[in-house]
């Protein structure tokens, strides 16, 4: 029977059976645990993990005497089949995650964090679970998607990036262990792999898994990235989308994005800076007729707009810049081409920022709404207006 150890492991003898990559995936969370490593070698990442936190190794073959609890991960199924079967004829705890159903124990499966109590389930479920890859959208809780909502009142695990408005963290279960994975350029909480293998985990584990990812989980989401990871492991899994910011942006500020005098067409772009520059057809951008939408763009901005004024657009061009778009700290600064750089000088202008570019952006003096209605006392604005999220609530 499966029994729930997370808060107790602390006090167990750990052995754990591997030195390849499946071992280093479970060593890397086992925090400041004692541990006691059995392998005939160590790959590199688990070696050292094991000298900074001052694991023993050994290379003796397994026996019934060693340890208390086993974590089986030695990357050979027949090894790993031979080393259960002896931890279950020996009565050792034994954690295996390619088998959950033949696992005794759970682990501790924190991200990034050392376990504690309250990670314990009093449930004994092995089922696997599923993971919903989820988009809350760009940060005004009401452009959550009603199947967004549900997942988010259902769920046992919640896993999100720093995009998540807290509007929308608060709409979710009180009892889902809520762990933060997000990113701030170049600087990764936790590594890609470690949320995917944390997906993985969580899921194998059988909780039910929402992924939370700001905006639209396949637009600059690394969305698919994750699905991949877990459709590799045989994880079920389904994807709601989400309002990306070019749309909630667009929506917000009254700029449409496409529009029959200024715009055939739209492009999403990311202006995500690599080694001081950004790698993009500038000719086919610079064309006429089409809305550009630059993501991550704040921090090169100037390149692009030089380069797209050096490709032929006009420099008299209208773009604007586009701060927290749809919730109540967005701000918009509208300038030409050739003169953002200069006005937004000396501001101080928060991420996350879009960056919008095109004969659209004209539009935004007559149509923008949202600022407008919020400077009078109509409240449209959310927490002034009765919400349907708030009258779902008192169902
Ligand atoms: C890693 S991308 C994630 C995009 C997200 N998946 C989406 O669909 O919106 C992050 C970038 O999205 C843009 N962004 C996201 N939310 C925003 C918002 N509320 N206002 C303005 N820009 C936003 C910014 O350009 C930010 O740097």
């Amino acid at each position: 029977m499966a029994l729930d150890l997370i808060c107790s492991l602390r006090f167990f003898d750990l052995r754990l059976f591997g030195g390849g990559r499946e071992a280093l995936a479970i060593a890397e969370r086992l925090g400041d645990l004692r541990l006691c490593i059995h392998a005939q070698s160590l790959a590199g990442g688990l070696s050292a993990l094991a000298a900074s936190r001052g694991w023993a190794v050994e290379s003796a073959p397994p026996s019934p005497a060693l340890g208390q609890c086993w974590l089986v991960a030695s990357g050979d199924p027949a090894q790993d089949d031979e080393l259960v079967a002896l931890a279950e004829r020996a009565g050792v705890a034994v954690f295996v995650p390619r088998w959950p159903e033949r696992s005794s124990v759970r682990l501790p499966l924190e991200v990034g964090r050392a376990p504690d109590s309250s990670a314990s389930s009093s449930r004994n479920r092995f089922q696997p679970g599923r993971v919903s890859l989820v988009g809350a959208g760009p940060g005004d809780p009401e452009l959550l998607t009603l199947k967004a909502l549900a997942r988010l009142r259902e769920a046992e695990v919640l896993i999100h990036d720093r995009l998540v408005s807290d509007e929308v963290l608060a709409l979710a279960a009180p009892g889902a262990r809520r762990l933060y994975v997000g990113k701030a350029r170049s600087r990764h909480s936790v590594p890609q792999e470690g949320i995917n293998q944390a997906l993985v985990d969580w899921a194998r584990a059988g909780y039910r898994v929402v992924r939370l990812k700001g905006g639209d989980p396949f637009v600059f989401g690394r969305g698919g990235e994750e699905l991949e990871c877990l459709a590799e492991e045989g994880i079920d899994f389904e994807v709601i989308p989400g309002i990306t910011a070019a749309i909630g942006v667009s929506a917000y500020t009254g700029i449409p994005l496409t529009h029959r005098d200024h715009a055939q067409s739209v492009r999403f772009i990311t202006g995500h800076l690599s080694n001081g520059s950004i790698d993009l057809d500038w000719p086919t951008l610079a064309a006429p007729g089409q809305t550009l939408v630059f993501y991550m763009g704040l921090g090169s901005l100037e390149v692009i707009a030089r380069q797209l004024i050096e490709h032929g657009m006009g420099a008299d061009t209208p773009i604007a810049l586009v701060e927290q778009g749809t919730t109540a700290r967005q701000r918009v600064h509208v300038d030409t081409l050739a003169g953002i750089a200069a006005s937004i000088a000396g501001l101080d202008i928060a991420p996350p920022t879009l960056i919008v570019v095109g004969g659209v952006v004209s539009l935004y003096r007559s149509l923008s709404w949202f600022e407008r209605a919020s400077a009078t006392s109509l409240g449209w604005r959310h927490g002034k207006h009765p919400s349907p999220l708030d009258r779902a609530g008192e169902a």
